[in-house]
């Protein structure tokens, strides 16, 4: 969610120096193996193969549901870099089993740390102590974010503390394209970038873990409420390092659904009227983002920020160095999340082609961290969704088909809209399509260099362009809600830039200077090729009016850039 321009500066330092390494035993849990598994799979196998493998496949509910319940049994903990990990363990095993512990930095050393059983957690915690000093106050608010003290003789130094840190961020672009820049084809420059970009298990079980501890405190006021992540933290297009969007919800709260007796007595609970549901959003989350400010330990810089369209609380998680964005009644969010998951799961292919053209868009600022005029990757990945509904034979599947193989326990309707879509991923057929990542991407870029923005508005709905019903330099309806437009932020020049950038960087795809690997000579190594020069900065930004250029040669500036490349190399070299 993206509304308020000041809090990304504040929490970019915060973000800048996390690190993670894990020291897990037991296994991944299955469902994660098998995205896996379809991630590495190779492209153009035959489809019934890609059928078998997605029957195992977990709704993402299922999968929600596993890593609600992991979080439930874990607690972070702050430690000092130099505790030794066999004493951690040993301490803490006094409580019970542990399933899995892993590591990471975020501003000083933290371990997350899952019990198999609930029990040994509340054992843990009553052991807890609360913390004295003699000069500051403590609200005495009890989580499962708690510090490790050591009182007594100096640790024995963790041996592999550091050895086995990773980082949790992204690498620099820089170093990014000189990895790809090693690759032997465009194919394997995108997998690659995609393994180095999405979320680590690690990275997942920690966005689960906010949730819930954030959860507990709003449990102070709705016990049965939950939390759960949305957006790109769970529907399977996260970068390293993206924000964690969190949706409250009190709607299931169990009651509400409960049939009234045709006769007879019956008691309801007396509850506080308000005069819309969004002002119902807007009293929960303002109460809820004074707890979390308030006694929310980690939770630091909160802004409440009511008046969006999309009413939401923000708020950096510093032990994480997550940014948060709390959201309430946010259904509809929730099923876009659940559609781009299931589209991702389809085919290897579409996570692919979505990190890859996530990622160019962001080395070229065509996205950005901060709210504006730009093109937003919700924006951007149905783009890359549409082009693939496009093909012949269609890689993807329309959401009109996807409504029709419905089971009537899919049917959905949320505020009137119509938000049906099958959940057995095992109902889809897929076509047999076998064009290459490479094939793809030179694609993607050639149709949105073509598309007729002018005129025509992307419908993953009904997979065809429609005629715009509206004024806007970009059209793309809401999938759910129909007669809403995703991109009506997007001015005229940033489509521009995107359309210039798209016609560079297919034409920059055709030229043998650009895409003919430089491996198998070592001096060439690591000049950029392929998808490795799509990534690197141009000024196409500059760009002015809305003239289309066709198939226009690349402007010299990219061309003397690619020289001066190879020439910085080769100077490396001598
Ligand atoms: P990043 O945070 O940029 O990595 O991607 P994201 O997909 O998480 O986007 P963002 O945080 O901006 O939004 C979170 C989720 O809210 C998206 O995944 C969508 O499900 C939903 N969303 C975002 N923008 C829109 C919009 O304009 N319309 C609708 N209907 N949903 C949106
Ligand atoms: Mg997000």
């Amino acid at each position: 969610m993206r509304l308020s321009a000041s809090f990304g500066a504040a929490m970019a330092s915060t973000l800048a120096v996390c690190g993670l390494h894990m020291k897990g035993r037991g296994s991944l849990s299955k469902c994660l193996q098998k995205v896996d598994t379809f991630l590495h799979r190779t492209i153009g196998t035959n489809v019934v193969a890609v059928k078998e493998e997605r029957e195992g496949c977990k709704s993402l509910y299922g999968v929600q549901a596993e890593r609600q319940e992991q979080a439930e049994r874990s607690v972070l903990i702050s430690c000092h870099s130099r505790t030794n990990e066999k004493n951690f363990l040993k301490y803490l095993s006094r409580h019970g089993d542990i399933n899995k512990y892993f590591f990471y930095e975020s501003y000083g050393m933290y371990a997350v740390v899952e019990f198999a059983n609930r029990e040994s957690l509340a054992s843990l915690l009553e052991e807890a102590a609360i913390p004295s000093t003699s000069h500051e106050s403590m609200v005495p608010f009890k989580s499962r974010l708690l510090t490790l003290r050591n009182l007594g003789s100096a640790d024995v130094p963790n041996q592999q503390s550091g050895q086995q840190c990773q980082p949790q961020t992204t690498i620099p672009i820089n170093e990014l394209i000189q990895r790809l820049a090693r690759e032997e084809t465009i194919e394997q420059q995108i997998t690659s970038l995609t393994d180095v970009y999405q979320l680590t298990e690690e990275n997942s079980r920690l966005r689960f873990l906010v949730c819930s501890l954030l959860k507990d405190i709003a449990a102070a006021y709705f016990p049965e409420c939950t939390i759960n992540p949305f957006g790109s933290s769970v529907n399977g297009f996260g970068k390293l390092g993206c924000d964690l969007d969190m949706f409250l919800d009190v709607d299931d709260i169990s009651g509400r659904n409960a049939k009234m007796p045709k006769s007879g007595l019956w008691l309801e609970y007396q509850m506080k009227r308000a005069s819309s549901e969004r002002a119902v959003t807007q009293s929960l989350l303002s109460v809820i983002g004074d707890c979390v400010d308030q006694f929310g330990p980690g939770c630091v810089g909160v802004q409440k920020i009511l008046n969006a369209r999309c009413p939401l609380v923000r708020f950096a998680h510093q032990p994480s160095g997550f940014q948060c964005d709390l959201t309430a009644n946010n259904r509809v969010a929730m099923k876009s999340t659940e559609l781009l998951y299931l589209y991702g799961e389809l085919d290897p292919r579409v996570r692919h082609l979505v990190f890859t053209v996530r990622c160019w868009a962001r080395a070229h600022g065509i996205t950005s961290s901060i709210p504006g005029a730009w093109i937003t990757n919700f924006s951007l990945t149905v783009m890359v969704l549409f082009f693939l509904q496009r093909r012949s034979p269609p890689i993807i599947p329309t959401l009109d088909h996807l409504r029709d193989l419905a089971d009537p326990r899919d049917k959905s309707v949320i505020e009137g809209n119509d938000c049906t879509f099958v959940s057995d991923f095992s109902k889809i057929q897929l076509l047999s399509n076998t064009e290459t990542l490479e094939k793809l991407l030179c694609e993607f870029f050639e149709f949105y260099s073509t598309f007729a923005f002018n005129r025509m508005s992307i419908s993953i709905r009904k997979g065809k362009e429609q005629n715009k019903p509206e004024v806007a330099p970009l059209h793309i309806q809401n999938p759910f809600e129909t007669s809403l437009n995703v991109s009506k932020n997007v001015n005229a020049t940033q489509l521009d830039r995107f359309v210039a950038l798209c016609q560079e960087s297919s034409w920059l795809l055709q030229q043998s200077d650009t895409n003919t690997p430089r491996g198998g000579n070592a001096e060439k190594a690591t000049t950029p090729w392929g998808l490795a020069t799509l990534l690197m900065p141009s000024q196409v930004a500059g760009i002015k009016g809305r003239k289309k250029r066709r198939r226009e040669p690349a402007s010299e500036r990219i061309k003397s850039l690619l020289e001066s490349l190879k020439n910085t190399n080769q100077h490396k070299k001598s």
